[in-house]
């Protein structure tokens, strides 16, 4: 079936983050919200037919997925990825970033150091910092527009803070790199060499760009087997992050049995009902909505990159690999950060995520979620280019 991306849906009033919570952000009423990740899209309609479905059936019992779950998840990483991780390897949590508290928790001890790259997406600081743990930073290189990982200060930094963690993030947010295959080899081998345990992020994994396919860590780097735990999730592919599932994938078991053990402590049970019903349902048939999706995404890329060049060249895009964030630099503006933020969220009227969020290095940035309808991408161009040129 033909699914129509431009179709504009009233969102407010639906309880959702992205346009329900302006007041308590101190956003005005009135600004256009392109922050938060997800889609101004409805989920595809084999998932709103299985949700459906499920619900006229009117029992919402405790509930588990049988192996149709893990097969409909894996055949899609077969298919996409082409790897195929194995049933006993999955762990099913309410989301990756649980996940990733899970795993902090369960492989390390209070004081430990945890590595991570940044600028990234806020909870992994919280994750580390909330459990008491040490926030270890390899910084990003931010050279002629691209983003690229400083291995020497990788290297260093583990073996000055002794960290036994690392947190990947694969595709980057919010930098949208997608980690090339010869990059997570040399960050897989200094982190065996070290005994380092690399919790690699992959919820953003099906959207690649084109000549930028994405490798599964697993994949680029099967020696990491008992060292590697790979987060998945259909919330962003989907749609569906309201709906609270994720897949991990842990193949070594004796790491497995840590971080299920550490679930078990923190209360944790099964996945809820409508997550795994549409998680089920979206890998198993959501393919057709997903690659039109995707590449209407992709146009609105194309549309935003001519938009800054034509009309806003002071605003780099930076070129994105992976994805359907767009990491604006801001500097050519010559703004103070405050003056930035004033200009976006007061003069403008738009609703962005303030770059700073994601690390001082990121303060001269912007972050612009593009799965949005082109009308909407369009409005916030022009809201920025009149502010600006007032
Ligand atoms: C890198 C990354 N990890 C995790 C999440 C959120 O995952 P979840 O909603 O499953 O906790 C996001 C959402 O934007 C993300 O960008």
């Amino acid at each position: 079936m033909r699914y129509d991306f431009d179709r504009i849906i009233d969102r407010r009033g639906t309880d959702c983050i992205k346009f329900d919570t302006a007041a308590e952000h101190g956003i005005p009423e009135d600004a256009l919200p392109l922050w938060v990740a997800d889609m101004d899209f409805p989920a595809p309609q084999p998932v709103l037919d299985a949700l459906n479905e499920r619900v006229r059936h009117g029992i919402f019992g405790y509930s588990d997925a049988g192996s149709d779950y893990y097969a409909a998840a894996a055949s899609w990483f077969e298919r996409r990825h082409g790897w195929r991780p194995e049933e006993a390897w999955l762990v099913k949590t309410p989301g990756v970033v649980y996940a990733l508290a899970m795993a902090v928790r369960a492989l390390t001890h209070p004081g430990d150091a945890v590595l991570i790259q940044t600028p990234v997406y806020p909870p992994f600081y919280r994750v580390i910092r909330e459990n008491g743990r040490r926030l270890v930073e390899n910084p990003l290189i931010y050279r002629a527009g691209r983003y690229e990982i400083d291995f020497a200060d990788f290297e260093r930094k583990l073996d000055e803070s002794g960290a036994k963690l690392f947190i990947l993030c694969s595709p980057h947010n919010p930098v949208g790199r997608v980690w090339t295959e010869a990059e997570l080899r040399e960050m897989a081998r200094i982190c065996a060499r070290r005994g380092v345990v690399v919790v690699s992020d992959e919820i953003h994994c099906d959207f690649a760009h084109p000549g930028h396919p994405h490798s599964i860590l697993l994949k680029a780097a099967p020696e990491l087997a008992e060292r590697a735990i790979v987060c998945t999730a259909p919330s962003k592919t989907f749609n569906l992050a309201g709906l609270q599932a994720s897949n991990i994938w842990i193949p070594g078991a004796e790491l497995r049995e840590r971080f299920t053990a550490e679930i078990a402590r923190c209360g944790g049970s099964e996945l809820n009902l409508f997550g795994m019903v549409a998680c089920r349902a979206a890998y198993a048939a959501g393919e057709e909505w997903f690659e039109q999706c995707w590449a209407y995404i992709l146009d609105n890329f194309a549309f935003l990159r001519a938009f800054l060049a034509e009309r806003l060249p002071q605003i780099k895009l930076v070129e994105p690999e992976g994805t359907y964030l767009a990491w604006l630099d801001c500097s050519g503006l010559g703004l103070e950060p405050a003056a930035l933020e004033d200009l976006i969220v007061n003069k403008a009227k738009l609703w962005l995520d303030s770059g700073a969020i994601f690390g001082q290095a990121g303060a001269q940035f912007q972050r612009v979620v593009l799965a949005c309808p082109r009308a909407t991408l369009k409005e916030a161009l022009e809201r920025l280019e009149k502010a600006i040129h007032d």
